[in-house]
């Protein structure tokens, strides 16, 4: 079977849920749904139950992140999506369409249309790098000069056109990945999983892997699911994401709101490296209690981003009274919200505490007083 037969097929395939998503319009548009999914596995030990009654719908076009601790169930989420991992409870649609019941034909056409990439690369270290993405095509049984063409595109998408004759181990670890997307993308996939794809290079070559497959989000119009434990990756590249813990859904939303104001203790651990903490000196020399009339009241300002304005630090500081020391602070944007905190030290004003944190409050989306220095 072909690609073209292949897709056909499965758009063509009725949709078991139709009429229950007819009146969700979201869900009904939604690209990859999951309906009351779990995962047990049977495990040495006996059962292992990776996953428990996840709803989630991810929409055609995004950038969509999975987050959570180690085993926390994220591969295994993933992989029902190409049914890597066969469902032991629930539903996976992607395109409306449940593909529990697929047969062997079906699953092969439905693989074509999922790309996945891998921490690890998983090239084939005697093939070349043009070999390794002709390969999958080859398989599909896709003419010679349709190969030469695609290949030639792919590799020219992913920057690697003076690399056709090399080697995997030739080659870098951000080349490495570029062929990985490459190959991934061999077959005009509508969606792209990456399980912990950048997880194996430095920051740098993390960045430039990131913009490629943003560009290639934009251009070809690609769902993109990506599982990763660096929060940076989710920050710079996702529109939504969903934190799991022991195989539930624990917290979830647009990658602003979660990162400006994370609600589950998992999503505060995980997120903690990218917030500034006290500075440690700072923190010794705290106390509770005003030491004396130049003690300066300690405040921290939180922006989670919630308007769209960055805070005003003249009418801020003018409403405060006294004189204010900037100790700590920043903000970032993410996805067009301004995201943040500040810390600030204020002596000599004629307010209470109390007082000066109501005031920032209107200026921030939380304040709080942390305390005196001198
Ligand atoms: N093939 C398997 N057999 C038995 N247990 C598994 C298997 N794959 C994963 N698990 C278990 O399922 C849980 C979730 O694993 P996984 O989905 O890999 O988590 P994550 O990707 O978040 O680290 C873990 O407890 C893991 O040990
Ligand atoms: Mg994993």
């Amino acid at each position: 079977m072909n690609a073209a037969n292949a897709q056909l097929r499965l758009e063509d395939s009725p949709s078991r849920s139709a009429e229950q998503t007819e009146l969700h319009p979201t869900l009904n548009r939604a690209h990859v749904r999951f309906i009351g999914l779990g995962k047990t596995y049977n495990g040495q030990q006996g059962p292992v139950a990776a996953l428990h009654g996840i709803d989630l719908a991810i929409q055609r076009g995004e950038v969509f992140g999975i987050i959570g601790r180690s085993g926390a169930g994220k591969s295994s989420l993933i992989r029902t999506i190409n049914r890597l991992e066969q469902p032991s409870t629930g539903r996976v649609l992607i395109d409306q369409v449940d593909i529990g019941e697929f047969d062997e034909d079906r699953l092969v056409a439905l693989r074509r249309r999922i790309g996945m990439i891998f921490q690890h690369f998983n090239l084939m270290s005697a093939k070349t790098v043009w070999q390794n993405v002709e390969l999958p095509l080859k398989v599909a049984g896709v003419p010679k000069a349709e190969r030469e063409q695609k290949v030639r595109e792919l590799l020219e998408l992913v920057g690697l056109q003076g690399k056709h004759k090399a080697y995997p181990a030739q080659l870098s670890g951000g080349q490495k990945q570029r062929v990985g997307i490459a190959r991934a993308l061999v077959h005009d996939p509508a969606i792209l999983l990456c399980d912990e794809a950048t997880s194996a290079l430095d920051p740098e070559t993390t960045q430039s892997i990131l913009g490629l497959l943003r560009e290639i989000n934009k251009r070809l119009g690609l769902t993109i699911i990506l599982i990763t434990h660096e929060m940076a990756v989710i920050r710079d590249i996702c529109d939504r994401v969903v934190v799991l813990e022991h195989g539930r859904i624990v917290e979830q939303g647009p990658v602003w709101e979660v990162f400006g104001n994370p609600q589950h203790e998992v999503s505060k651990t995980l997120l903690a490296p990218l917030q500034h903490g006290l500075p440690e000196e700072l923190q010794r020399r705290l106390q509770t209690q005003p030491q004396s009339s130049e003690s300066a009241v300690v405040l921290r300002l939180q922006f989670t981003g919630n308007s769209n304005d960055e805070p005003d630090l003249a009418a801020l500081f003018s409403a405060l009274g006294g004189r204010v020391r900037l100790l700590q602070g920043g903000v970032e944007r993410i996805q067009g919200h301004a995201l943040g905190q500040l810390l600030l030290a204020v002596t000599g004003s004629s307010l209470g505490a109390e007082e000066m944190r109501q005031r920032a409050s209107h200026w921030a989306h939380h304040a709080e007083v942390l305390g005196y220095v001198v």
